[in-house]
């Protein structure tokens, strides 16, 4: 059970409409058992007094970084906190911590403190969509600052769309697994005993010696499975046609072409309790590959094609019983609609789908953000964050549906 009691936390406001939300997210940490701290900026308070906050929380509320009786509030507040929230996160909250500005209490206490930290951005759809959020986001996310949502939904003046605050329990959820994790032992080791079959990058087909059809993929994203699995006590096997830093406990297969993919996966495959098809295979190869490199003289050539194997469909069809098997699905359009479309065709448990086209998603970027839809019509959405963050949330749906159904067949 994850657990907030007893700790340390920071609670910073920052001036939105969504403010009067934390007091919602005060009461709960505090009927949790978490001693909290309210930081408000001064345009929190526009929004919602301090008084509340003095009333509920276990300190009263410090705003100045000069009038408290603390000469050096944001030092003792950043080093002393377990965790800093910041809920709601204003695009001005953001855009200052990404930059390292430290003009108030708050924002100096995130730059002083080496907590974990929970960032819970709340604004209008356009502002959450402006490319400065975008790339500052990024830049937490990168930098390992926890973000989470926001949702889409009403938003202030009628509006609806993406920014608005995640609901007050899953924030207080978000913050009890960020700290779990960062406990010196408390990061989960919840896939002990479980062997991972991870694959990463782009396959090669020749077209001749020095030739190939490629694609974008840099691997990063596998990789990241391939960390946050071992991180979690998983047994790990990357089958990957790209060479990147890895775990040293984890074993690297190293393929060229899908065909290569396909016998390496299918044989790893084999004993796995969980297989991450994270590559981007390669859909057609030249059929006749040239022994020799081509010659411009001799014209632009005529290559003939055939298809690849669908290495994911086949794992599909051949699934070992208790296997999760997780699929990818790089889309430009209708996400949702054509991950669906390769979640039922090709028997995965799951398939995650990005929009390959989207601003600091996807292939080559360390961020990414993405749809997963589950084989039993849930869909969770996982907002933008680093690609380990991101492998973070999947794993997490993994181990959690195969943890109850260990219990459904306990009971029966
Ligand atoms: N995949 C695979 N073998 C292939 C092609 C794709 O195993 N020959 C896997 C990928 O690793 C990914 C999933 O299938 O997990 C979806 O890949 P994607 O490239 O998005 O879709 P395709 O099946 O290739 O379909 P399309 O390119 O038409 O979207």
């Amino acid at each position: 059970m994850i657990s907030v009691a007893d700790k340390k936390i920071v609670l910073g406001v920052s001036g939105g409409i969504a403010a009067y939300k934390a007091v919602e997210i005060c009461r709960r940490l505090m009927d949790a058992g978490a001693h909290v701290i309210p930081v408000l900026t001064k345009s929190a308070t526009r929004f919602v007094g301090r008084a509340t906050f003095d009333a509920l929380a276990s300190e009263r509320v410090q705003m100045s970084l000069f009038d408290e009786d603390d000469p050096i509030p944001h030092t003792t507040l950043g080093q002393t906190a377990d965790c800093v929230l910041v809920a709601p996160a204003t695009a001005r909250l953001i855009g200052a911590y990404a930059a390292g500005i430290s003009s108030d209490l708050l924002t100096a206490t995130l730059i002083a403190t080496r907590a974990p930290v929970v960032v819970c951005p709340a604004m209008h759809t356009e502002m959450w969509e402006h490319p400065a959020v975008i790339d500052n986001i990024a830049i937490l996310a990168e930098r390992g600052v926890h973000i989470v949502g926001p949702e889409s939904g009403r938003l202030a003046g009628g509006d609806e769309g993406a920014g608005r605050l995640s609901p007050p329990a899953d924030i207080v959820a978000a913050v009890g697994r960020v700290l779990s994790e960062a406990g010196a032992e408390g990061q989960p080791m919840d896939m002990t005993g479980l062997s991972v079959v991870v694959t990463a990058g782009g396959t090669r087909e020749p077209i001749d010696p020095v030739r190939y059809i490629g694609n974008r993929s840099s691997g990063k994203q596998g990789y990241a499975f391939a960390e946050e699995a071992v991180h979690r006590g998983a047994r790990v096997t990357i089958v990957s046609t790209v060479e990147r830093p890895h775990p040293p406990d984890a074993t690297v297969v190293k393929v060229d072409t899908a065909e290569e993919m396909a016998s390496a996966t299918a044989m790893a495959a084999k004993e796995a309790d969980v297989v991450i098809m994270a590559a981007a295979v390669a859909d057609f190869r030249p059929v006749d590959p040239a022994g020799v490199k081509l010659k411009k003289r001799d014209g632009v050539p005529a290559i003939e094609l055939e298809p690849t194997p669908d290495v994911l469909a086949s794992l599909g069809a051949s699934k070992p019983e208790g296997q999760t098997l997780v699929g990818f699905a790089a889309e430009t359009c209708d996400v949702a609609g054509n991950a669906a479309a390769k979640l039922s065709g090709k028997g995965a448990d799951y398939i995650v789908a990005n929009d390959v086209t989207a601003e600091s998603a996807g292939f080559a970027y360390d961020t990414n953000q993405v749809l997963v839809l589950a084989s039993d019509g849930r869909v969770h959405p996982v907002g933008l964050r680093s690609k380990r963050q991101v492998a973070q949330a999947v794993l997490d749906l993994v181990v959690a549906d195969r943890t109850s159904r260990a219990d459904t067949q306990e009971k029966q």
